[in-house]
């Protein structure tokens, strides 16, 4: 009997080591009055680790800040195609979360976060025409912007574990960009040869700003949304959902 009782410890033992969140993660009841704050503290508490993906005792996860961006098609039709590669985005560390809530029975989230600036580096390619200017160029650019909102809806599903747990997870998550605060671009080497030119078709990019940046916004949301779905994922697949949100 003692062994029996013994083996029953050392499994449970086992599984409790094997189901966990990481350490960072300091976990919100679902019975909380003020379950929404708990969550924005946490996340606050939490900004180091999404920063660097480092959530500690080997939950390495997408790096926020700097974010990394392999490459980024756009395709505007015949009056814009342009390719955006090793992009390095900055300034995610800078977020402020407006305004949280959780709808627990709807499992539902809704965030508001601005980030206060937000800036881009990296290559470029690029052929648009902006009225009767033809912009073709390609080299390096920058784009700096500020006050950035981000409207995240994220949901997800629960799942039964063999052992009759429940487990999260996270459908793709839903996410809206409005660069509110402005956007400043500089694309070196726009109009391949002119050097003369490339300040005033500068200036005609900065003065069109939306005729890139709405074509540009599908995939940098498409990226966001994967990246931060990814994250969500990450933090809870080793977890139960009583221990991510215990009663
Ligand atoms: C990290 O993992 C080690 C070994 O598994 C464990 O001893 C330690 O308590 C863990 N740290 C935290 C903060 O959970
Ligand atoms: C822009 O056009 C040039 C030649 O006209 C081409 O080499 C380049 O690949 C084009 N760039 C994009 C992003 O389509
Ligand atoms: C982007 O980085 C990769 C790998 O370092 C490199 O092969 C590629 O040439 C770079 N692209 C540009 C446009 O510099
Ligand atoms: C972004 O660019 C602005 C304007 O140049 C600068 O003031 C700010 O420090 C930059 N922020 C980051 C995070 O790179
Ligand atoms: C963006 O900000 C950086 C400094 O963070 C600066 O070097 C660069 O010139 C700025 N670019 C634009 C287009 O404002």
């Amino acid at each position: 009997m003692e062994f029996y009782a013994l083996l029953v410890l050392v499994i449970l033992g086992l599984t409790t080591v094997d189901c966990y969140l990481p350490p960072s993660i300091i976990v919100c009841h679902r019975s909380d009055p003020d379950l929404d704050q708990c969550i924005t503290d946490v996340a606050d508490k939490l900004r180091p680790n999404i920063m660097s993906g480092d959530y500690g005792n080997g939950t390495i996860l997408p790096a926020v800040d700097p974010a990394y961006v392999r490459r980024l098609d756009i395709d505007g039709g015949s009056s814009l195609k342009a390719t955006f590669e090793n992009c390095t985005i900055r300034g995610a560390r800078t977020f402020h979360i407006d305004k949280l809530h959780f709808n627990v029975p709807k499992k539902s989230i809704k965030i508001l976060v601005t980030l206060a600036e937000m800036n881009l580096t990296g290559k470029y390619s690029l052929n648009m025409s902006i009225s009767l200017l033809q912009l073709d160029g390609q080299g390096d650019f920058t784009v700096n912007t500020s006050d950035v909102k981000l409207l995240l809806k994220i949901r997800y599903t629960l799942h039964e574990a063999d052992n009759g747990r429940m487990r999260l997870q996270f459908l793709p998550i839903d996410f809206k960009v409005k660069f509110a605060g402005g956007v400043r671009f500089y694309l070196a080497n726009l109009l391949n040869g002119r050097p003369e030119l490339v300040q005033a078709a500068n200036d005609a990019l900065n003065q069109n700003p939306d005729l890139l940046l709405e074509k540009a916004i599908p995939a940098i949301r498409d990226f966001f949304s994967e990246m931060f779905t990814t994250i969500a994922n990450g933090l809870v697949r080793d977890a139960y959902l009583d221990e991510v949100l215990p009663l």
